[in-house]
């Protein structure tokens, strides 16, 4: 997708060297930064330069890619993947990418390994870039009849960023809108602004920004009342896994717009890619939910007057925080999953059908 006009990916190799945007700049600097160590990949992933679940899949990928580089003895390449795995846990694209490339790489001998892990890796980011422009394909027939019935704007409300930033390009949630401003439908987004880290604001509102679709950013209890007075006409979200009974971890807060969905009849779609699923677990209590540090609610970070990046406390210093990173919102609230394949129910069924 488009920064100031020119097309961009999230990630690309370079040079023996991984390039990323660094998310944590935006949307008030655009930076390009270097990766040439598996630790400078795993602390990006950490400090979330980059971030969304098929992202940092991808980012795992290639930073096996520079293990290997860097020492091609399988020992550091196996702590490099246990590594990798550990840096954020809820989002399954991440232990997804890493067990596709620690099973590519099995066996294979040391004069072949490094070129065959640049191969899968290169073959993980074209086939997530395939599979987002297909979720925009089969999403844009639910905005399409909409627009249809409705013969106005479609508003559709999403919650964090499931972009091309989260993505290699497109997007999930946003496949399909893009898709749609394409064809010349008209869509206005309600932009979660998704607090803590605010990558609604920051990243969501900026790509769209960007691609020139009109957008508004509300605080994340908004989202209630504009359904209510029938401003809302779908949600779409991204999922960071989603279990085979359709169920879906997403950024915190989701769920409290599922609910608010669900009790004003407005649809509730989650977009995924199949690399998003994750068919070992049943039960939603078993998903690891990161919990991640309190300064990311007790502190804000944006420009001073002097255009100067400021992190600031607005919190009492005395006050405890708890800072969950997902939530899980269940089958029921969901109308349907927006996949590759086509648009399923979510449920085993729907999935099973899809996808077996
Ligand atoms: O903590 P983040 O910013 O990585 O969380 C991202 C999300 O919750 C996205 O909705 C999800 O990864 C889907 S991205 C296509």
């Amino acid at each position: 997708m488009k920064v100031q006009g020119k097309k961009y990916r999230t990630i690309w190799f370079e040079n023996n060297i991984v390039k990323i945007i660094d998310q944590t700049k935006l949307p008030h600097q655009f930076v390009v930064k270097d990766l040439k160590t598996i630790v400078d990949v795993i602390d990006a992933i950490k400090t979330m330069e980059v971030r969304g679940a098929p992202l940092i899949g991808a980012a795992a990928a290639y930073g096996l890619v520079l293990s290997i580089i860097e020492n091609e003895d399988y020992f550091f390449l196996k702590k490099s993947s246990e590594n990798l795995i550990a840096s954020r846990p809820t989002a399954i694209n991440l232990k997804w990418a890493v067990d596709r490339m620690m099973n590519k790489l099995s066996g294979v001998n040391s004069v072949e390994i490094l070129k065959i892990a640049l191969e899968e890796a290169k073959t993980i980011v074209e086939e997530d870039v395939e599979f987002c422009k297909k979720i925009g394909m089969n999403g844009l027939r639910i905005i399409e009849d909409i627009a249809n019935k409705k013969k106005d704007t479609v508003n559709i409300l999403t919650h964090c960023n499931a972009g091309w930033l989260a993505t290699i390009d497109w997007g999930t949630a946003t496949s399909p809108i893009y898709q749609a401003h394409k064809k010349g439908i008209k869509v206005h987004v309600w932009v979660d602004e998704t607090r803590p880290r605010n990558q609604g604001a920051n990243l969501t509102s900026y790509e769209l920004n960007e691609e020139g679709i009109p957008n508004t950013i509300i605080a994340d209890n908004t989202g209630g009342i504009l359904m209510q007075k029938g401003q809302v006409d779908m949600c779409i979200v991204g999922t960071d896994r989603t279990l085979s009974n359709g169920y879906v971890c997403n950024k915190i807060g989701t769920y409290l717009k599922a609910l608010a969905a669900k009790d004003n009849n407005v649809p509730f779609y989650v977009a995924l890619p199949s690399s998003t699923i994750d068919w070992s677990i049943k039960d939603p209590k078993d998903i690891p939910i990161e919990e991640r540090e309190p300064t990311e609610l007790s502190h804000i970070e944006g420009l001073d007057k002097d255009n100067k990046f400021q992190k600031v406390l607005i919190y009492p210093q005395k006050s405890k925080v708890l800072n969950l990173a997902f939530d899980i919102t269940p089958a029921k609230l969901i109308t349907g999953l927006i996949t590759e394949k086509g648009i399923c129910k979510a449920s085993e069924k729907g999935l099973k059908e899809l996808f077996k």
